[in-house]
């Protein structure tokens, strides 16, 4: 059976897009990822994608200066050229409104770095998170793998790995315990199990 197409949206430095095409490659995994597409010009994930030879695409909203509607518009013209089937967001700092949601129910993966409900929604995104987790004085935190309605952060859980949060933390070496010990895991995991499940749908359909 053939590999689900899977399209990675990025901003930054795409860790999360590095732990997706490192599990691709040892696993026999059940998705392939054939395009990344950053909103910004500068992040380093661009780099990541094509030193794996992953087509790329930069839709910046402020480069073109478009309403969020073009933008949108642009981004799905994207993702149905290149046929993909799920779409992965990995340290994408947008929001994306529900005319775009609703085109992709159960479609949609995001990451976020706490264990939602907690630490999330508008405003909470990156370093952020973890600033906030430290002023907060919890002792676990973690990560979340959902998938993406209209509400931020707000669609289905799909998997959670909590993490602890050690005394003399601060937001940089919280950060990035959360991404080695819960992002980079269920991320990859989540992704491939979804995949299974589409190509198992379809296997029953015929
Ligand atoms: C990750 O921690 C991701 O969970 C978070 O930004 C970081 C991106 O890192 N995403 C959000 O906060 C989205 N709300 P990366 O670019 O190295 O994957």
């Amino acid at each position: 059976m053939t590999k689900k197409r899977v399209a990675v949206l990025v901003s930054g430095g795409g860790t999360n897009l590095q732990a997706l095409i490192d599990y691709e490659k040892n696993n026999n995994a059940n998705y392939e990822i054939v395009l990344v597409i950053s909103n910004n010009k500068d992040a380093y994930a661009l780099q990541r994608a094509k030193q794996n030879n992953i087509e790329t695409a930069v839709i910046s909203k402020k480069d073109l200066q478009i309403t969020q509607e073009e933008w949108e518009e642009k981004i799905i013209n994207k993702l149905e050229e290149k046929s993909i089937e799920l779409i992965v967001l990995a340290g994408f700092m947008s929001i994306l409104s529900k005319n775009f949601t609703s085109k992709y129910p159960n479609r949609i993966v995001n990451v976020h770095p706490a264990l939602i409900p907690s630490f999330c929604g508008k405003g909470y995104y990156g370093l952020k998170v973890h600033e906030e987790v430290l002023k907060a004085g919890v002792k676990v935190t973690g990560a979340t793998v959902h998938f993406v309605n209209e509400i931020p952060d707000g669609g289905k859980i799909i998997a959670q790995k909590a993490v602890e949060v050690k005394e003399n933390d601060t937001p940089e070496t919280l950060q990035k315990r959360v991404m080695e010990e819960a992002e980079w895991k269920i991320l990859p995991e989540s992704v491939n199990e979804i995949c299974k499940q589409l190509k198992n749908k379809l296997k029953k359909v015929r």
